[in-house]
């Protein structure tokens, strides 16, 4: 089984070799050459096809017809003759055979043969009677033959080409018989003459065509040719090259699309580079930031923190000289309320620089305490708090989420002239939502945005997305609501 498979696939197996030859080479000509080669294929298979059809049944019409007349013209001459011969009047025989000669244009010859088988006319001339003639059919007649007393009819090839014979018994035979000789060479004549015709119709045909197809392929490979050139522009970074829309059909709707698909790469191009510009600004800003708040730290510990230890090193070595112990129990009175300030001081310091209660007890708590500094901070806006959240969640976003909320808390008091702040906090399944509103005059989202002077903005959305979240900004007349949603 798998043999005779083998075998029946064999053939076609052989051909792959010459079939991807074919296909490669066809691959590498121009979109003009294929369609030119089609074309003008095309034209000769026609032309030629039809040109040798039309030639075919035309020699085969003509030549029926040519039989039909030497026919009718050989049978009338054999009847004609009859009298003549009976009378022996050689001269009128004569006559009679030239007559029909001159009056059929393809009409090469014609004579007579007695019984005896001598020429008794002919229409040779001077030239004299070509004897070889005598063999091409019988001229003597079997009148008890039925079949001899028909016309007979051959063909043979001579100098003047093709001759159609044709041989009538005169009087059943008893007198003779009476030959014509009909030649095709006038007919082959209008045949070629006619072939010549449509073979030059056809070279006619074939340059329009040629002509037509150039045209199409230009019209084709023009808007394409473009399309092409554009792209090169596109790949070598030059976003606002555009493909010329020739027409609306196909191609045009190529262009389109790839038009379509440089602005999109454009507009993206541009967000990406604005976002660059942003994100640099953040980074030192942030710097810019972070060495102010050491410079603070730096300062709060020299003149706080220093300034108060110094005065304790100094009030012990007061203490120690003292003599009176109710002094002595003064002085170190002094000296501890001195240290609780102190410690107090020290304690702001590390929770402005990161809310412990944000490791130790959560976002929550975190927030519920922040609220309570900014109420006291900010004496004229009132907050309201609404946290559900009854899970902790990963630190990056309770940091995350601690932070935007500060932020928009933080501007709703600077920036929005508003008595109410209010924060939501929820959980949705895996993703926790805030939302930050207050009641104040609102502002242009976007204008800020683009302005990009200050980080507030940008930071807050650069966190959310930074663990896998959004932020939005509404702004109206009334107010202004932070919504963030990030996975929890
Ligand atoms: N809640 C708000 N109400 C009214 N205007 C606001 C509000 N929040 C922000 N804005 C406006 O948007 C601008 C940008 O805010 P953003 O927080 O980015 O910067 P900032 O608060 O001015 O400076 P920082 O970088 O210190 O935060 C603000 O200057 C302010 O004009
Ligand atoms: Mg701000």
């Amino acid at each position: 089984m798998t043999n005779i498979r083998q075998e029946w696939r064999t053939p076609f197996a052989q051909l792959a070799p010459q079939r991807e030859r074919f296909w490669s080479w066809a691959g590498g000509v121009s979109v003009r050459t294929k369609i030119l080669g089609i074309v003008l294929a095309l034209t000769a298979i026609l032309g030629l096809g039809v040109t040798w059809q039309v030639r075919l049944v035309m020699s085969r019409v003509f030549v029926a017809e040519l039989e039909q007349r030497g026919l009718s013209v050989v049978s009338d001459l054999a009847g004609r003759v009859i009298d003549p011969i009976l009378l022996n009047d050689t001269f009128a025989v004569h006559e009679l055979l030239i007559d029909t000669v001159v009056n059929h244009p393809d009409a090469l010859y014609a004579f007579v043969v007695a019984p005896s088988g001598d020429v008794i006319a002919h229409t040779f001339g001077d030239s004299g009677f070509p004897l070889a003639l005598l063999g091409v059919q019988p001229t003597a007649y079997d009148t008890a033959d039925e079949a001899h007393r028909h016309i007979q009819h051959t063909t043979y090839r001579s100098e003047q080409g093709m001759v159609h014979d044709f041989s009538a018994p005169i009087f059943e035979g008893r007198s003779g018989v009476v030959r014509l000789g009909l030649t095709e060479t006038r007919l082959t004549g209008i045949i070629n003459a006619m072939t010549g015709q449509m073979l030059l119709t056809t070279l006619v045909v074939a340059l329009a065509g040629i002509a037509a197809a150039t045209f199409l392929t230009w019209l084709l490979t023009r808007p394409i040719l473009a399309l092409v050139e554009t792209t090169h522009l596109v790949g070598q970074g030059d976003l606002k090259a555009r493909a010329p829309h020739w027409a609306d059909d196909e191609i045009g709707a190529l262009a389109d699309a790839f038009n379509q698909m440089a602005v999109n790469l454009e507009t993206s191009r541009q967000a990406i580079a604005e976002k660059d510009i942003a994100r640099t600004q953040l980074l030192e800003q942030l710097i810019t930031a972070q060495e102010e708040e050491r410079k603070r730290i730096a300062r709060e510990l020299h003149d706080g923190v220093g300034q108060a230890l110094t005065s304790l090193i100094v009030g012990m070595k007061v203490a120690g000289q003292l003599e009176s112990t109710a002094e002595m129990r003064g002085k170190s009175e002094e000296m501890r309320l001195f240290a609780t300030e102190t410690l107090d001081q020290v304690r702001l310091l590390s929770r402005q620089l990161r809310p412990s209660v944000l490791d130790d007890l959560g976002l929550t708590a975190a927030l519920e305490r922040y609220a309570d500094e900014f109420g006291r901070l900010h004496s004229h806006i009132s907050v309201d708090l609404h946290l559900n959240l009854p899970e902790r969640l990963p630190p990056l976003v309770e940091t995350t989420l601690y932070r935007i909320v500060q932020e928009a808390m933080t501007n709703a008091a600077r920036h929005s002239n508003g008595d109410t702040v209010s924060v939501l906090l929820s959980r949705h399944d895996d993703r926790v939502r805030a939302i930050v509103e207050d009641n104040g005059n609102g502002f242009d989202v976007e204008g800020a945005r683009r302005a990009g002077r200050s980080v507030g903005l940008y930071g807050m959305t650069e966190r959310a997305e930074l663990v896998g979240g959004y932020l939005e900004v509404e702004s109206s007349g009334d107010g202004t609501a932070v919504y963030v949603e990030v996975p929890a």
